[in-house]
């Protein structure tokens, strides 16, 4: 079937196509339906249904006869160590720590918050969790203590597992002290911990808290797999919104196996067996549904990879990766590729290695700017795919559907909407606009399985933050246009958000640490373009009156407050002293045009700019920065 036929048989019957869809899953009782409307706008997917999530993702794997399939291939050029784990050796890691989990007292609907470096322990963690029906909060290892203390917070855990370290390239990260800390901030004290002990740096633990990963098994009994309700959560998972608080994205177990199982062959094209690899972080939506639940469920080999595109040893570390794996598929973000351009432009590398089992790339997580595409491609020589989602959607608003039929790329487009996706470009009143027109994407609600139902115990938050601005729709919070042949195109956020290295974070929480310090008045955050991460922050502060310290001195406090607080991922490493910020008569901070004067592009000062002799200010403050760039 043609990609419009299969788009048109879901648009005309969404409920035989996701019924169809859930066939792929071995439910503990099949759902009556698919969807749940009675609540609308808040929507639910197969949420009768029972059924378990690491069931699908290993157990059923060793019942078919894959057990000595490897599951999970670690490959971490940071320690010099490669691991395989099959299906039947997953099963007993993961049944084995489930057990000690429910002997401690973790039951279904509890949370267990993840605080994990790449090593297949993150994924035994997660499917110990949702083996036994409880949720996971994975953290992403690059967070400080502060951040781990407020999803502490959010997701009231009865447990944390964490590792007892990460590796960067030059420095081991200790993770416990991160957490010992995050837990003396917190408000809510989880019951107990359990430290994975890695070779390269042990954690000491606390006497009664603290459970050592393999000494917390010992005289447990594995755990089996506990049926729960399609529309039991299965993870929550903190984004970055417009405040420093995250956003808690809710997963609901039934529409997350429904959809990820059909995005594996339609749109990535892999079959069972395949290895699948996501470089990413388990910290991150890549993470969760394509290292751990998409290629698990779908019964392809995943991959955890510990290391960098460039610089552990070299920018050959992927082709290496992918010879050596005989990897099928790629997924990683943009960034990446920009990081190994640089290093190795004419693509010399690539060359000592034999990569071809790998049959396309797929990028995601901020736009793909055409030269890196190009560039890719003429390396790589296989197909390169831009595909557009979010956090909250948890897989594809818009992809190439490789599996279906592969459709002519167009450069700097994420290609066409997935079926469940109905896309539509709105005006400032929500009025859908013609093809070519640049406006608010939205999407037309129900959003299809696995997207977000709400998020945790926010359900106000998730109306206002998606649903009141444009009734009907699921605001999406990008920018774009759609072109007269359907392919979509992400020009811009629409919110306060940046997207620095793929990673996607919150000027409003960097302008809220650096409002803590005591000698700033006042500041903005904006996200400049940057060759290499897409964008970088830059703080602009003003001082209280009276404070005549040494400006270079108060700005390396404040870069040093946000790695403290917010931790290194946000790559906070440039801050200026200015007098005043640019603002409307009503007092917005002219953030957009800050923006504008950094990357060097025309702007019109807007009409109800309060002083507009200010924004030269800013551009002699930019400038001592180095920006614009050239
Ligand atoms: N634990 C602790 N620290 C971490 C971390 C983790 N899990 N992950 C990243 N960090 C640190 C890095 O060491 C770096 O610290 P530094 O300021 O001391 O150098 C900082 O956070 C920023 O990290 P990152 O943005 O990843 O940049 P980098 O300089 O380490 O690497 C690239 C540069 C371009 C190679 C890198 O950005 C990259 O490939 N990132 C992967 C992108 C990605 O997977 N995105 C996920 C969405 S799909
Ligand atoms: P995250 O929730 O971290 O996955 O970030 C989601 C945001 O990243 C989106 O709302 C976009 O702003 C951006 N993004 C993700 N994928 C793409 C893409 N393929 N092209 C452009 N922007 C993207």
């Amino acid at each position: 079937m043609a990609y419009k036929d299969v788009y048109a048989a879901w648009k005309s019957d969404p409920e035989a196509f996701w019924m169809k869809a859930a066939e792929a899953i071995d439910w503990d009782r099949k759902p009556t339906k698919a969807l749940f409307d009675e609540n609308a706008p808040l929507y639910e997917w197969f949420s009768d249904g029972l059924v378990n999530t690491c069931y699908n993702a290993v157990d059923r794997h060793v019942k078919n006869g894959r057990g000595d399939q490897p599951a999970i291939i670690h490959d971490s050029p940071v320690t010099g160590t490669q691991a395989t784990i099959t299906f039947a050796q997953l099963q007993d890691k993961v049944a084995g720590l489930a057990g000690a989990l429910a002997a401690k007292g973790v039951a279904k609907g509890d949370r267990v918050v993840i605080y994990m470096p790449m090593v297949p322990e993150a994924l035994v963690a997660m499917l110990a969790v949702t083996r036994i029906g409880a949720i996971h909060s994975v953290v992403f290892g690059g967070f400080a203590a502060n951040e781990l203390a407020v999803r502490i917070d959010d997701a009231e855990p009865k447990a944390v597992i964490a590792g007892s370290c990460g590796i960067e390239p030059g420095r081991v990260v200790a993770y416990k002290p991160l957490l010992d800390k995050a837990i003396d901030l917190a408000r809510h004290k989880p019951e107990f911990c359990v430290i994975f002990q890695r070779d390269q740096q042990s954690a000491e633990l606390i006497e009664g808290r603290d459970f050592d990963w393999n000494d917390i098994q010992k005289g447990t009994q594995p755990a089996d797999c506990v049926p729960v309700e399609g529309n039991h959560p299965v993870y929550i998972l903190h984004t970055s919104g417009t405040t420093g608080h995250p956003k808690g994205v809710v997963r609901h177990t039934g529409g997350h196996l429904v959809a990820l199982i059909w995005t594996m062959k339609n749109i990535y094209n892999v079959d069972p067996g395949d290895v699948f690899w996501a470089a990413s972080d388990v910290g991150w939506v890549v993470g969760h549904s394509y290292i751990c639940y998409g290629p698990l469920i779908h019964g392809n080999t995943t991959v955890v990879f510990e290391g960098k595109p460039v610089g552990t040893p070299d920018a050959g570390t992927f082709w290496r990766m992918i010879e050596e794996h005989r990897i099928k598929v790629l997924f990683t973000a943009p960034t990446a590729f920009r990081a190994i351009k640089r290093e190795d432009p004419k693509g010399e590398q690539i060359r000592k290695y034999d990569t071809s089992s790998l049959n396309a790339l797929f990028l995601a997580g901020e736009r793909a700017d055409p030269d890196t595409i190009q560039w890719a491609m003429d390396v790589l020589k296989v197909p390169v795919i831009d595909h557009w989602w979010q956090t909250e959607t948890g897989w594809s608003i818009a992809a190439n559907p490789m599996g279906i039929e592969p459709l002519p790329v167009k450069i700097g487009s994420p290609s066409v909407a997935m079926p469940g996706h109905d896309v539509q470009i709105l005006d400032e009143a929500g009025q859908p606009l013609p093809a070519g027109s640049l406006g608010a994407i939205a999407i037309r609600l129900p959003l299809p399985p696995g997207t977000l139902p709400t998020l945790w115990k926010a359900e106000a938050r998730y109306k206002k933050s998606y649903l009141e601005h444009f009734p009907g729709y699921y605001e999406t919070g990008d920018a774009g246009y759609i072109d007269e042949d359907g392919y979509l195109y992400i020009m811009a956020r629409t919110d306060d958000v940046i997207n620095v290295a793929g990673h996607r974070l919150s000027t409003g929480a960097m302008e809220e640490v650096l409002a803590g310090h005591p000698d700033v008045a006042e500041c903005a955050v904006i996200g400049v373009a940057d060759q290499l991460k897409g964008q970088l922050p830059v703080g602009f502060v003003c001082l209280n009156s009276g404070v005549d310290r040494d400006h270079a001195e108060i700005c390396a406090e404040v870069v040093k407050l946000v790695r403290e607080k917010i931790g290194p991922v946000a790559a906070f490493k440039l801050a200026v002293v200015v007098d005043r910020l640019p603002k409307t008569r009503s007092g917005k901070i002219l953030r957009a045009t800050m923006v504008k004067i950094a990357d060097g592009q025309d702007f019109k000062p807007p009409a109800t700019i309060d002083d507009p002799a200010i924004l030269d200010e800013i551009g002699a403050a930019l400038k001592a920065l180095g920006y614009p760039h050239g």
